[in-house]
């Protein structure tokens, strides 16, 4: 594909990007019309096509049909009530990796069999939790935690269900702050440490060993180190099997990564095929934390353009969201794209960098973007912001978290209200 035609073919990304399109000019999610949906809903807004969160977890939980299989989504990249029971209304089981987001499953009417618990720094209270939710499986991370583990299994009097988190030692990820499976990471323990934990605890009355995990990174664009990673852990889980250990469940963690600019995502199928043939010789139940490729591109983060100004040679455009609404570009650097909600005929490109009003240098959500000519009034839509976005929000500089919409066809549901300024003190003295 010629360059420039790559290059342009990021600044639409109804391209690539089911549930929103352009209709006479105004983008549209579903049916509903962006700009008369902020004229009720205000901005900065987050909102979600339920059609793409529907057709993303159908599409990836078809391409493991040939093994059985649940896809557990991550909570962690979207985690809002409605946004939860969607999933779950598709069959959809979940990972979490707290407390709050074992609250959240719950309130949101998931039971605890289709809950797995992963995360590097349970507490005490979270693990008591979690046992009486009666929950799948702990996928535990140390031998300090498994330790914790059988304790509180011993004190509600039932074994917990466990399987231990495995580093592979493969590097992947798309930044570095998103990669979790080599040996230098905080995550999980060695394949050696494991057969030795698995051994130590194979006859605890209070730890009943069901599965193997992993989960090797995040936004990963290349099905290869997938591959290596679920080899060196088919042959874990073979070793253990032989030695007598039965198996359930086979958990091998999210990372599928997503065009957010020009990336090119690795092939959804080839990369379940990768998956499948290393774990269907195990006669496990495969599962898999997918967050990032069920709702990144389902969400959008609207944002009214404020003022427009030049510093010498660049032009700045300001707009009312900021790095505390959506923190990925102050924090990996990542690449949105941004368009004008409403296309003026006639509009024409011009680099400019796009920032919020937080007082932080860093709060830009691009540099020498090629936006269109807008001005302050306008709206812009920020895309790809489905996963790792409002969960991300925050706070600061004091600024109320945006609201959130679910638009269904010709419908849309604030699904979170916009936060008050009774909200930002809410709790102190
Ligand atoms: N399972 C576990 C144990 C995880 O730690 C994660 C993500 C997932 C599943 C889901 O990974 P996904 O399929 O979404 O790649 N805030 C960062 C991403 C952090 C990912 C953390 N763990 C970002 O905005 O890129």
């Amino acid at each position: 594909m010629p360059r420039a035609v790559a290059r342009a073919e990021h600044l639409d990304p109804t391209a690539f990007t089911p549930g929103f399109c352009y209709r006479r000019g105004e983008l549209c999610c579903e049916r509903v019309n962006l700009e008369s949906l902020v004229s009720r809903a205000g901005t900065p807004l987050y909102v979600y096509s339920s059609a793409s969160l529907t057709s993303a977890y159908r599409r990836f939980d078809a391409a493991f049909d040939g093994i059985p299989h649940s896809l557990c989504y991550a909570v962690k990249a979207s985690s809002n009530l409605s946004i939860l029971r969607l999933f779950a209304r598709l069959g959809s089981w979940f990972d979490i990796v707290s407390g709050g987001e074992l609250y959240r499953v719950r309130r949101a009417g998931v039971p605890g069999g289709h809950i797995v618990f992963s995360g590097v720094g349970k507490t005490r209270e979270e693990i008591r939790e979690a046992l009486r939710a009666r929950i799948l499986m702990f996928n535990v991370e140390s031998e300090a935690e498994l330790e914790l583990l059988a304790e509180e299994a011993a004190k509600v009097g039932r074994p917990a269900p466990a399987g231990l988190r495995v580093n592979p030692d493969v590097a992947a990820g798309g930044h570095p702050h998103i990669a979790t499976g080599h040996h230098t990471h905080k995550f999980g323990v060695d394949q050696a440490e494991a057969l030795r934990l698995y051994a130590a605890y194979r006859r605890s009355p209070w730890i009943r060993w069901d599965g193997v995990s992993a989960h090797i990174g995040s936004q990963i664009l290349s099905v290869a180190p997938f591959r290596r990673a679920v080899a060196r852990m088919a042959s874990l889980a073979k070793s253990l099997i032989r030695a007598g250990i039965p198996l359930r469940y086979f958990d091998f963690g999210g990372g599928l990564g997503v065009r957010y600019t020009d990336e090119q995502p690795a092939d959804l199928v080839e990369y379940a095929q990768a998956i499948t043939r290393a774990v269907s010789p195990l006669g496990c139940r495969l599962l898999l934390e997918p967050g990032r490729a069920l709702s990144a591109s389902a969400g959008i983060l609207l944002t009214r353009v404020l003022h427009t100004k030049s510093n010498r040679e660049r032009r700045f455009v300001i707009v009312d969201a900021a790095m505390n609404d959506f923190l990925r570009p102050a924090m990996y650097a990542a690449r949105h794209p941004l368009t004008a909600v409403v296309r003026r005929t006639g509009m024409r490109r011009r680099p400019v960098d796009i920032a919020g009003p937080v007082c932080e240098t860093g709060d830009v959500f691009a540099r020498d973007f090629p936006l269109e000519d807008v001005q302050s009034g306008d709206l812009l839509a920020l895309w790809g912001a489905g996963a790792y976005g409002f969960v991300a929000a925050s706070n600061y500089n004091s600024r109320p978290r945006p609201a959130e919409v679910l638009v269904e066809g010709n419908r849309f549901r604030v699904i979170r209200r916009r936060e008050t300024r009774h909200d930002l003190i809410r709790g102190e003295l």
